[in-house]
Order: C-alpha cells, then sequence, then structure tokens
C-alpha cells in the first residue's frame, strides 16, 4: 500500500545529513513508490501555517545532494514545542500545533535525523499525537547510546585530524604549543580520537580530571627529546582547576561551551614558559562535506529507516553495532549519554602511545 511518509533534521547540523535524506528519498520513492514529504526546520516546520513542508522528489536523489553540507531542510536547536518562547517573552506550549501539522500533512510515518535532545522531544510528540516514529541518529558529539557512531561523526574528526595537520608546521616553525579547542559537547569523542590521528602530545577530555603538572611534565619530556613545539587538543566540556565549565552566552541568553582553550593555554604558557597559540575549531567541524564513512553510514541508515516503516515497526532508532546496521528502541537510545569510556581502547591506545591526558 501506498503510504506518505515525513522527514525533518532536528538539532545542530553535521555533515552526512543531505546524503541520509537522499537514502531516505531513494529508497522510499523508488524501493516502494511513495511519496515523502520534507518538512523544514525541523519540527517548527509543522507549527508554521502554513506548514513549512513539500515533497522531496527527484532531485534529491542527485548524487550531488549527497556531497552537500549542511541540511536542505534547514534544522534548529532551539525552540522546544512543549517549552516554545513565544516573541513576548512567554513560554507555551505548541506540542498539538505540531501534531495537527504532522496530521493535515496526512503522514503514515515520521522520520526524525536527530541527536538525543531532539528524539526525547520527537518521542514525546509521537507518544501524544499517535505518531509512528523512526529515528535516524546524528551528532558530531557521539554521544547517542546504543549505536557505535552517528552522522558526522566521523567528519568532524577529520576536520579537526586536519587541523592539528595544518597547526604542526607553524608550532614547529615558531617553537610554539598549540592548543586546539574543539566539540563535542559533554563526550571527549572528536577530541580523543582527533588527538590521536593528529599526533597530540597531550588530549584533554571532560572524562578524565586533569593536572597541569602532568601536562608540564609532558611538555618537557618532548622537549627534552629535541622536539620544539607541542600539540594539545582540549575538549570544550573541560572543567578549569576550580572545575567549573567554560562557557559563553548566546544573543538569545542560551549558555554553551566555550573559551577553555584559552584558560589551558594561559596555564601552560604560566608553567612552562613556552609561547602558546589557541586555535578554537568550532562549526568547521560540522558544516563540511561529509567523508566517505558519513556517507556510507548516512545511505545505510537512510534505507534500512524506510525498511522499518515497511515492517511497522516504531518508535525505533537504526544503529550500527558491529559493522552492522541494526535498529535499537529509540528510548534505550537517550537514556544515558555515551561518553569517552576512561579506560576504553582510545584511551588505552593514547596512554600507550605516551599522549599525556592530563592525569
Ligand atoms: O551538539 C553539536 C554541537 O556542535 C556541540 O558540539 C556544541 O557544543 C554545540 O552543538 C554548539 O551549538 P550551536 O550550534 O548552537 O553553537
Amino acid at each position: 500500500m501506498s503510504k506518505r511518509i515525513g522527514i525533518l533534521t532536528s538539532g545542530g547540523d553535521c555533515a552526512g545529513l543531505n546524503a541520509a535524506l537522499r537514502a531516505v528519498v531513494l529508497r522510499a520513492r523508488h524501493g516502494y513508490g511513495w511519496t515523502v514529504v520534507g518538512i523544514r526546520n525541523g519540527t517548527h516546520g509543522l507549527m508554521e501555517r502554513p506548514i513549512e513542508a513539500g515533497e522531496l522528489g527527484d532531485d534529491v536523489t542527485e548524487t550531488a545532494i549527497m556531497r552537500q553540507g549542511g541540511t536542505i531542510l534547514g534544522t534548529t536547536n532551539k525552540g522546544d514545542p512543549f517549552a516554545f518562547p513565544m516573541p513576548d517573552g512567554s513560554v507555551r506550549d505548541r506540542s498539538n500545533e505540531v501534531i495537527e501539522g504532522y496530521r493535515q500533512l496526512e503522514l503514515d510515518a515520521l522520520i526524525g535525523i536527530g541527536g538525543d535532545g531532539s528524539f526525547a522531544i520527537l518521542r514525546r510528540i509521537a507518544a501524544q499525537g499517535g505518531i509512528n516514529l523512526v529515528g535516524i541518529p546524528k551528532t558530531i558529539d557521539n554521544d547517542l547510546d546504543m549505536t557505535e557512531t552517528a552522522i558526522g561523526f566521523s567528519t568532524a574528526v577529520d576536520v579537526a585530524t586536519q587541523a592539528l595537520d595544518q597547526l604542526q608546521p607553524t608550532a614547529a616553525s615558531h617553537s610554539r604549543v598549540m592548543i586546539l579547542e574543539v566539540m563535542g559537547r559533554d563526550a571527549g569523542h572528536i577530541a580523543i580520537a582527533a588527538g590521536i590521528a593528529g599526533g597530540a602530545d597531550v588530549i584533554l577530555i571532560p572524562e578524565i580530571p586533569w593536572r597541569l603538572e602532568s601536562i608540564r611534565q609532558r611538555i618537557e619530556t618532548v622537549k627534552a627529546r629535541g622536539r620544539n613545539f607541542a600539540l594539545v587538543v582540549v575538549a570544550e566540556a573541560v572543567r578549569t582547576a576550580e572545575g567549573d565549565a567554560a562557557t559563553v552566552t548566546n544573543a538569545g541568553g542560551a549558555v554553551r561551551y566555550g573559551g577553555i582553550g584559552q584558560y589551558v593555554a594561559e596555564k601552560i604558557a604560566q608553567s612552562t614558559g613556552a609561547e602558546t597559540r589557541v586555535t578554537v575549531l568550532g562549526h568547521v567541524q560540522r558544516g563540511g562535506a561529509p567523508d566517505a564513512r558519513d556517507r556510507l553510514l548516512a545511505s545505510g541508515f537512510g534505507v534500512h529507516a524506510v525498511d522499518l516503516i515497511a515492517q511497522k515497526k516504531f518508535d525505533r532508532m537504526v544503529a550500527l553495532w558491529n559493522r552492522e546496521i541494526i535498529d535499537v528502541p529509540l528510548a534505550d537510545a537517550i537514556k544515558q549519554p555515551n561518553v569517552v569510556d576512561p579506560n576504553g581502547p582510545l584511551v588505552r591506545t593514547a596512554r600507550g602511545l605516551g599522549i599525556s591526558l592530563g592525569e
């Protein structure tokens, strides 16, 4: 039987979202003969009147779409429909408007491409409105549980690794300690992976408390071995010596991580006398063209998500486990954040390579 399925991207953008949209449209249109409706700006498109959504046609199946960063549907990481900030300063529950929008589009199921925050909201909306929901995991932070990885993580690690590659010549030319602050929210996955791949001497992640003395010793050892520079990677959620998070406040009042790189750089300069420079990598980790791994993941996830709808398996998230694409209960994926295991394989590798984790 022919179906109409909706799809939206939600939360922060990342590389590979368009590749997932393309895969869903290919599988649904050409595999099953279904119609795919793209909803703009996450759940916000369903709240708007007229509803901001439109049928996704064969132009979305072009290979060029797969190569593009960002999301052609738009997205948002603000404005929870259950506590929506209104222009007059009040906060309103607009979840029923989202559900009404979904009904007006006469959809049979909804695919949400998102991270933990988006999935928590989408599950609540789905339960309230009787919506058949399937999730596709995306997050550069890689902090969703029940999947080895999510769309966008691999590309973000690649970008951070390339940044280290490009910092190294300047570090060596000027005998400097270069500090690279990377994203990842409360998880140090990007930092540990890129730090190892990019040859960092020190990697600080929020999961492992750090001591300045340990960093100082590592930098002295590097110097004693005849190297005139060092590379340091700091995850954005690493705490100061006093245990505080370094944050910045957006114009709208929302607080996000930022600034710990500068803090660590000053401490290193004071304790070692080294000349330090800081690079805050920021959103370049999110917007680029997806690497091959993210394209493969997005393609596999997109196909599997549509197949789940065909099998009437809902409230599930597609996932990667032991190189297989599987599906898991959405509730389990967001029960707890997946952070770096302080004794896990990458941490053991880093320790084995003599990289300081600040311990
Ligand atoms: O969750 C993805 C992420 O890029 C985090 O790594 C980062 O802390 C946050 O989003 C930044 O959010 P924004 O795009 O609102 O600055």
